[in-house]
C-alpha cells in the first residue's frame, strides 16, 4: 500500500476534540403541519465517508441514523401542505411579502445560531472540507439575503400600474401550490434552499426533503422551521425516494417539483405524476463540461483553472469541467503542468488543514471509477500521474486519463469524482463537435488569447450550453448569474433572481382607462 492509503484515515483519537462525534446522532423527528412528530418505526444508518483505523482493519464510522418513513407518512406531509395553502385561500399564500419576509428572516437569525453544528456535520456525512463547509453555509445565508432583497425590488416594481392600449393593469407575481423540494447530496444544505427559500418567499407551502447524504445535518434546523412558519408551509420527511416520493407525485397534488439530481431520477419522479401539464419542473440534473485548451492559451492559467476546476471537492460538483480537450501543440507542456499540480494536493480528512482531498460519500463509488479507469485502459489510455486510481475504502486518489477517445466510458459518461481524463485535438471543430454531439448542456470553458478563435467557438456554443467561460473555469455563482442548462442538463433557470420568478406566475388585474 502506498504511503497516501496507508496515512489517509486516522485513528479515533487523531480526531481534533471539536470535530470529533462521541456518540451517534440518532434522529426521530420529522416535521408536519408545524409539529415535530416522533418516528418510533425502522431508522436509516448515516454512514460516514471516514473510516478509522482500528487494529489491522478499518471500520467506517456510523455518525447517527435518521426515519424511514413511508408513503403514509409523507403523504401526511403532503395533505399538510395541501391544507396550508387551501387552494390559494390559506394563511400563507395571502400573507403580504413583508410579513412572509419576516418569517424568513426570523427563521434565518435562527439558522445562524447553528452554523457550527452544520458545519460538522457537512463534513461527517458528505466528507466536505472545513473550508468548504464553512463557505457553503455562509454562502447559503447569503442567497436568502440576498433573495429577500430581490422580492423586496420585485414586489416594489409589482406595485406600479402599467398603461398600454387603452388599459390599465396591476401586474404582480404570486405563488404557484404545493412545492416538493429535494437537493443534492454535494450540496446538501446550499442547492436545497436555493429553492426550498424562494418556493416559500413566494408564498407556495413545501415538502421537503432532504439529499440521500447530507441529512443529519437538517436536524439542527427543525425547530427552526417549526417555530418561524405557520404550521403546514414546510414539512419535512425522510425515508427512501421510491416510497416516499414517489407517493407524493402518484397522488398528482404537486404542483412545483424542484429537484436536483439525475436527468434519470427527475424523468422517473416526473412520469408518475397523473397530471404532466401541471407540474412545473425545476431541475438541475447531470453535466459533462468541458475544457477547451486552444494552443494560445496562457499554460499556468489554463493548468490552474482547469486543476480546481476538475478536483475541488474530489470533483464532486456538478460544475466540474469533466472532460478536458487539449490541443495537440500544448499537450505535453500542459499534461506535465497539471500532474505536477495534482500531485500538490493534499489527501486527508475535512478537518486536516490544507486538505484538498477527502474520501467520497456514495456507496460504491470508488468501484464505479475504477470500471472508468479500467475500460479507459483497455481501450488504450494511460493513467499518467503517479498513484493516480489508487484507492482504500471510500478514497480515491485522482487518476488523470490520457489519451482519451470515443470509445471509452469516461468519454461521455459524467465521472462526478476525481478522474481526469484528457483527449487531444488538432481542428478546433473537433471540440465544436464534442461539445454538439454531447447529451449535455450545462457549460463549457474556453482558455485562449485569440480573439478570433475564442469567438469561432463562443458562436457555436452559445446555443449548446447555459454558460460559456473565458479562460475560468465553470462553476454556478455569482449566484445572481443565471444557471441553467441545456438538453439534459436542466429545466428553468435559477438565480437569486430568477428563483423568485420560477416558483411564481404572473397574474393581473386589469380595466379600461376610462
Ligand atoms: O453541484 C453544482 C453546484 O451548483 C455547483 O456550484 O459551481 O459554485 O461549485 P459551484
Amino acid at each position: 500500500m502506498s504511503q497516501i492509503l496507508a496515512n489517509v484515515f486516522p485513528q479515533e483519537n487523531a480526531i481534533p476534540d471539536q470535530f470529533k462525534i462521541a456518540e451517534p446522532i440518532e434522529q426521530r423527528e420529522y416535521l408536519i403541519n408545524g409539529e415535530l412528530k416522533i418516528w418510533n418505526g425502522n431508522l436509516n444508518p448515516v454512514l460516514s465517508p471516514v473510516f478509522l483505523k482500528e487494529g489491522n482493519g478499518y471500520k467506517q464510522k456510523v455518525i447517527g441514523s435518521t426515519p424511514l418513513l413511508t408513503s403514509k407518512e409523507s403523504l401526511e406531509a403532503l395533505d399538510a401542505a395541501v391544507k396550508a395553502y387551501d387552494m390559494g385561500h390559506g394563511l400563507w399564500p395571502t400573507m403580504s411579502v413583508i410579513q412572509r419576509i419576516d418569517h424568513v428572516e426570523k427563521f434565518l437569525a435562527a439558522m445562524r445560531k447553528k452554523r457550527g453544528d452544520i458545519v460538522k456535520l457537512l463534513m461527517w456525512e458528505i466528507g466536505k472540507t472545513l473550508k468548504d463547509s464553512e463557505k457553503e453555509f455562509d454562502r447559503t445565508c447569503d442567497y436568502i439575503t440576498d433573495t429577500i432583497k430581490a422580492l423586496k425590488d420585485l414586489d416594489r416594481n409589482s406595485a406600479k400600474l402599467v398603461e398600454e392600449q387603452g388599459y390599465m393593469a396591476q401586474i404582480r407575481r404570486v405563488p404557484l401550490g404545493v412545492a416538493l423540494c429535494m437537493g443534492p447530496f454535494n450540496y446538501p444544505l446550499n442547492e436545497t434552499f436555493t429553492t426550498l427559500f424562494p418556493a416559500l418567499i413566494m408564498g407556495n407551502t413545501v415538502v421537503f426533503k432532504p439529499a440521500k447524504y447530507g441529512v443529519l445535518l437538517i436536524k439542527p434546523l427543525l425547530e427552526a422551521f417549526r417555530d418561524n412558519f405557520p404550521a403546514g408551509v414546510i414539512n419535512i420527511i425522510y425515508g427512501k425516494g421510491r416510497e416516499t416520493v414517489g407517493a407524493l407525485m402518484e397522488s398528482g397534488k404537486v404542483d412545483v417539483f424542484a429537484f436536483i439530481g439525475t436527468n434519470k431520477g427527475a424523468n422517473d419522479l416526473k412520469r408518475l405524476h397523473p397530471k404532466p401539464h401541471r407540474l412545473k419542473a425545476i431541475l438541475g440534473l447531470d453535466a459533462k463540461n468541458p475544457a477547451i485548451v486552444l494552443p494560445d492559451a496562457d499554460l499556468d492559467n489554463a493548468v490552474a483553472e482547469c486543476f480546481t476546476g476538475s478536483l475541488s471537492f474530489n470533483g464532486q460538483r456538478c460544475t466540474a469541467l469533466k472532460i478536458l480537450l487539449v490541443h495537440k501543440d500544448i499537450i505535453k507542456p500542459f499534461l506535465e503542468k497539471f500532474k505536477a499540480e495534482v500531485k500538490k494536493i493534499k489527501p486527508g480528512m475535512p478537518w486536516d488543514s490544507g486538505v484538498g482531498l477527502t474520501p467520497l460519500p456514495e456507496a460504491g463509488k470508488v468501484d464505479f471509477l475504477r470500471d472508468l479507469v479500467e475500460d479507459a485502459k483497455k481501450h488504450g489510455a494511460e493513467v499518467v500521474n503517479e498513484n493516480g486510481g489508487e484507492h482504500l475504502n471510500s478514497f480515491f486518489y485522482p487518476a488523470v486519463l490520457y489519451p482519451v477517445n470515443d470509445k471509452m466510458k469516461v468519454y461521455y459518461e459524467e465521472q462526478f469524482g476525481p478522474v481526469i481524463p484528457i483527449v487531444t485535438f488538432d481542428s478546433d471543430e473537433e471540440a465544436i463537435r464534442y461539445v454538439v454531439n454531447s447529451n449535455f448542456g450545462q457549460q463549457v470553458s474556453i482558455f485562449g488569447s485569440n480573439s478570433k478563435r475564442v469567438a469561432h467557438l463562443m458562436d457555436a456554443f452559445v446555443n449548446q450550453v447555459g454558460r460559456i467561460n473565458l479562460n475560468t473555469q465553470s462553476q454556478r455563482g455569482p449566484d445572481t448569474f443565471p444557471f441553467n442548462g441545456r438538453k439534459d442538463s436542466a429545466e428553468g433557470t435559477l438565480s437569486v433572481a430568477d428563483a423568485l420568478r420560477v416558483f411564481s406566475i404572473r397574474t393581473l388585474v386589469a380595466t379600461k382607462s376610462t
